[in-house]
C-alpha cells in the first residue's frame, strides 16, 4: 500500500489505462485539509486482504465485506441507498429506470459503516458485485437446516440475501492494470469527507445560486421572456435565476451556440434589461455541434469519429478542442454577462428512445473509446465550462446531466428528465456519498397538491428548481388553458400561489445558513446534503433510510409525497424541534406525522441556534442579509456562518470571514468576526420569542 496523502492509500496493478477519472481531476488534492482531518493513520485493508489480478476480461478486484457491513455510494443512485448484496454497474445513462447501477452520474466509489471507502480509479463500466454471493462450499454448514419448499413466487424468486462474510468484487472490463484508491474513517463520514478533499474539496456556488431557479418554456420568445421576468418582481416572487431552454439558439439538436435573432432580436438589451432586474442568467446547451455553428471548423479535427444528432462531438480533453469550445463561450456569452449554462444530454441513452449518442465502439483523438469517453463526458464538460468563468473571476452555479468521480469542485448540480418524487428524494439523500450534487427538479404536477409537495423538496434541496420547459406560464399563474400548450396545469393553480411564495421566501431566509454548509463542503469536504447513516452511523435505523436527509449540521428533513396524508419519520438520538412550531420530540424512535399540505417536516437539532433571514426577492451582489438567530433548545446559543462577497474567487485567497454570532442571556447578539473580508453581509438580531 502507497500512502497517498494523510488518511489516504493507494494500491497498484499492472498497467493503469491512462484516461481515468483521477488523471482528469479538475483540481489538486486539498492537501492540509486532509492534514487537519484526524484519521487512525492505517490503510483500511493490507495488500494480503486485497486481491488484484488480471482475467480474460480485464482486471478483477476482490475485496473482503464484513458480515455486518453496509455500503454506500456509486454516484448519483436513484433507485437504492443501501447497496450491500447488489449488483452495480458503472455506466452513465439518461435513463436510469432500475437498480442496476446506471446514473447520470455513475461513480466507481463505495463507503461503508465500518469506516472507509474505496475509489477504483476507472472509466470503464466496471460491475461492483457487493457481496452478491458466497464462496463455493460456504453455505454446506446450513445442509442440515430445515427450510420448508418454497413455493409462492416471493419465496421461489425473492431477493435473498447472502450473509456472513462476503467479498465485493470488482469486475473491471478491457483495463489491465488499476489504481485502486482507499480512505480512512474513523468513520463512514470521514472517509466521505476524505474522497471530496482528494478530489479537490466541495464547491462553493455563488450566492444567488442558493436562491429560486426559474427556467421558462422552450419556445418562448423575448416578449414571453420579458413578461414572466417583470410579473416575477411585481409579484414579490423570489426569482434569481431565469433559464433559457433549447428555444434561444438558432440550432439546438445538434448546438450551434448562437442567439436566435428570430425569437429573441437585439438579445443583448433583452439581458440588459433581465439584469437590470437583478436576474442571473443560465442558458440550455448540449455539446454535440451543428455545422452551422461557428466552432464547428477548428472542432472538427478534435472530435470523435461519429456524430450524434448530425453534430460533432468535440473530444474535451484535447486542449485545442477545450479551448475552442471555453473561448467560444467566454466570449459570446460569459462576457456578456451569463451566469451559468445548463449542459443536457451528455450522459447516453440505453434504455429508451433511440439509442441516441455516440456508440462504445467510437474512438477520440485523445485515444479514449466510447466507453471511456461516456463515463468522462460530464466532468470533461462541466470543466470546460467552468473555464472561462475562472478566467473572467466570476463564480457559477450551472447544471449538468452527467457526471462522475472526482466531481466535487464542480459548481454543477444534476437534473434528470425522470420524475417520480420518491425516486427524486432518494437522489437527494444519495448525492453525498460520492461528490455530487443533485436537483429534485419541479416541472408538470398532477395536482395543487403535488406541486406543493414536489415544490417543499426543492426547497430544502441542493438546488431549489421549478423546470417550466413544457408550459408557457408558471403553475401558480391564472392561465388561459387553450395557450397552455402542455396543458398540465390547472386554472385554481392560482389559489395556491401565497403558498408557493412563502415557500420560495422559506428557500431565501435559508440562504445564509446553507452557504455556510456549503462553505464546510468546499473546505472540509463535508455535504451539505447527506443521509441519516452519514451522521448517525452507529444507529442501524439509519442504514436504509431513503427518505429522509440533513441539510447541513441542524435540520432533518423528510418531505412528504402528494396522495400520502401521513409519514413516519425516524428521529435519531436526542432532541428534535419542529421547524415550524418548535414542538419538541424524543430521538431514537419513529413518528408519524400527518402535516398539512402548508408544511414539510422539518426538524431542527436540538441546541441549534438557527440563523434566518429576511426573506429578498434575488441575491444582489452586495445583498446583505438581516438574520434572526432562532433558538431551539435552553444549550443553543451561537452559530458559524460564512461570509464572503458571494461572486468572486477572493475566498480561495482567504478573502472571507467566519462570523460568530452568540446569544447572550438578555437575548442581546454578540458577534465575532475571523477572516480578512471588509464587509459585512449579515445584520444579526435575536427572533422574539415564540407565542
Ligand atoms: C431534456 C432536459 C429537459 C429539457 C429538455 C429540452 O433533455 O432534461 O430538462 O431541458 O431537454 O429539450
Amino acid at each position: 500500500m502507497e500512502k497517498v496523502a494523510n488518511g489516504i492509500w493507494k494500491m497498484s496493478f499492472g498497467e493503469p489505462e491512462p484516461h481515468t477519472p483521477v488523471r482528469y481531476r479538475s483540481a489538486p488534492a486539498k492537501e492540509a485539509a486532509l492534514d487537519g482531518l484526524a484519521c487512525p493513520g492505517k490503510a483500511p485493508f493490507t495488500e494480503e486482504e486485497v486481491s488484484i489480478r488480471a482475467t480474460p476480461r480485464g482486471v478483477l478486484i476482490e475485496l473482503p465485506l464484513g458480515g455486518e457491513e453496509h455500503i454506500y455510494g456509486f454516484g448519483l443512485q436513484l433507485h437504492a441507498v443501501d447497496h450491500t448484496g447488489r449488483k452495480k454497474v458503472i455506466r452513465v445513462n439518461s435513463d436510469p429506470v432500475a437498480d442496476t447501477g446506471d446514473s447520470h452520474a455513475p461513480v466507481p466509489f463505495y463507503v461503508s459503516t465500518k469506516g472507509y471507502g474505496v475509489l477504483v480509479d476507472t472509466n470503464r463500466y466496471a460491475a461492483f458485485y457487493c457481496g452478491t454471493n458466497l464462496r463455493k462450499g460456504e453455505s454446506e454448514h446450513k445442509k442440515l437446516e430445515q427450510k420448508a419448499v418454497g413455493t409462492s413466487e416471493i419465496e421461489l424468486y425473492g431477493y435473498q440475501k447472502s450473509e456472513g462474510n462476503r467479498t465485493v468484487a470488482v469486475d473491471v472490463p478491457v483495463a489491465q492494470g488499476i489504481e485502486v484508491y482507499f480512505f480512512e474513517g474513523p468513520g463512514l463520514r470521514e472517509a466521505v469527507q476524505r474522497y471530496n478533499l482528494f478530489s479537490g474539496g466541495g464547491a462553493l456556488p455563488p450566492m444567488w445560486g442558493l436562491g429560486m431557479w426559474y427556467r421558462a418554456y422552450s419556445a418562448a420568445k423575448k416578449e414571453d421572456v420579458m413578461r414572466l421576468a417583470r410579473t416575477f418582481r411585481e409579484d414579490n416572487m423570489p426569482v434569481d435565476v431565469f433559464g433559457f431552454e433549447p428555444g434561444w439558439q438558432t440550432k439546438a439538436y445538434s448546438c450551434s451556440f448562437v442567439w436566435d435573432e428570430g425569437r429573441f432580436p437585439d438579445h443583448e438589451a433583452m439581458l440588459g434589461e433581465l439584469y437590470d432586474m437583478d436576474y442571473r442568467v443560465n442558458l440550455w446547451e448540449h455539446l454535440f455541434v451543428h455545422p452551422s455553428s461557428p466552432m464547428y471548423g477548428d472542432l472538427k479535427p478534435h472530435s470523435g469519429d461519429y456524430e450524434v444528432w448530425e453534430g460533432l462531438v468535440p473530444d474535451l480533453s484535447v486542449g485545442e478542442a477545450r479551448e475552442t469550445f471555453a473561448g467560444h463561450h467566454r466570449k459570446a456569452f460569459v462576457d456578456k454577462g451569463i451566469a451559468g449554462f445548463k449542459l443536457d444530454e451528455c450522459d447516453s441513452s440505453d434504455y429508451v428512445h433511440s439509442n441516441w449518442s455516440f456508440p462504445d465502439i467510437a474512438r477520440f483523438p485523445s485515444g479514449m473509446d466510447g466507453e471511456q469517453m461516456h463515463n468522462q463526458l460530464g466532468a470533461l464538460y462541466q470543466q470546460t465550462i467552468l473555464a472561462p468563468f475562472e478566467e473572467a473571476g466570476k463564480r457559477t452555479l450551472s447544471q449538468v446531466r452527467a457526471s462522475g468521480a472526482m466531481a466535487a469542485p464542480l459548481p454543477f448540480v444534476l437534473y434528470s428528465d425522470l420524475y417520480n418524487h420518491k425516486v427524486f428524494i432518494r437522489g437527494v439523500v444519495n448525492c453525498g456519498f460520492s461528490g455530487l450534487l443533485w436537483s429534485p427538479e419541479v416541472r408538470q404536477a398532477e395536482s395543487p397538491e403535488d406541486l406543493i409537495r414536489r415544490i417543499q423538496t426543492a426547497v430544502f434541496s441542493p438546488m431549489a428548481l421549478l423546470n417550466c420547459w413544457r408550459i408557457p406560464n408558471p403553475p401558480w399563474m391564472q392561465v388561459d388553458r387553450d395557450k397552455n400548450v402542455a396543458g398540465e396545469f390547472l386554472d385554481n393553480y392560482a389559489e395556491i400561489r401565497e403558498l408557493c411564495r412563502s415557500l420560495f421566501q422559506t428557500r431565501m431566509s435559508l440562504i445564509p445558513y446553507l452557504y455556510t454548509a456549503y462553505a464546510r463542503y468546499s473546505e472540509e469536504g463535508l455535504p451539505p446534503f447527506r443521509a441519516l447513516v452519514m451522521d448517525y452511523p452507529d444507529d442501524p435505523h439509519t442504514y436504509g433510510i431513503d427518505d429522509a436527509y440533513m441539510m447541513g449540521d441542524s435540520l432533518l428533513v423528510a418531505p412528504i409525497i402528494t396522495g400520502t396524508a401521513e409519514r413516519q419519520v425516524y428521529l435519531p438520538k436526542g432532541v428534535w424541534h419542529c421547524f415550524w412550531t418548535g414542538r419538541i420530540y424524543e430521538g431514537s424512535q419513529s413518528y408519524l406525522l400527518a402535516p398539512g399540505l402548508e408544511q414539510i417536516p422539518v426538524f431542527v437539532k436540538d441546541g441549534t441556534l438557527l440563523p434566518l433571514a429576511k426573506p429578498l426577492p434575488f441575491v444582489a451582489d452586495d445583498a446583505v442579509f438581516q438574520v434572526e438567530l432562532h433558538p431551539f433548545g435552553a444549550e443553543a446559543r451561537n452559530c458559524v456562518l460564512y461570509e464572503d462577497d458571494g461572486i468572486s474567487y477572493g475566498y480561495r485567497e482567504g478573502r472571507h470571514n467566519w462570523v460568530k454570532a452568540e446569544l447572550d442571556s438578555q437575548n442581546g447578539v454578540r458577534v465575532e468576526r475571523t477572516g480578512n473580508f471588509p464587509a459585512h453581509r449579515y445584520l444579526f438580531a435575536a427572533a422574539p420569542a415564540r407565542p
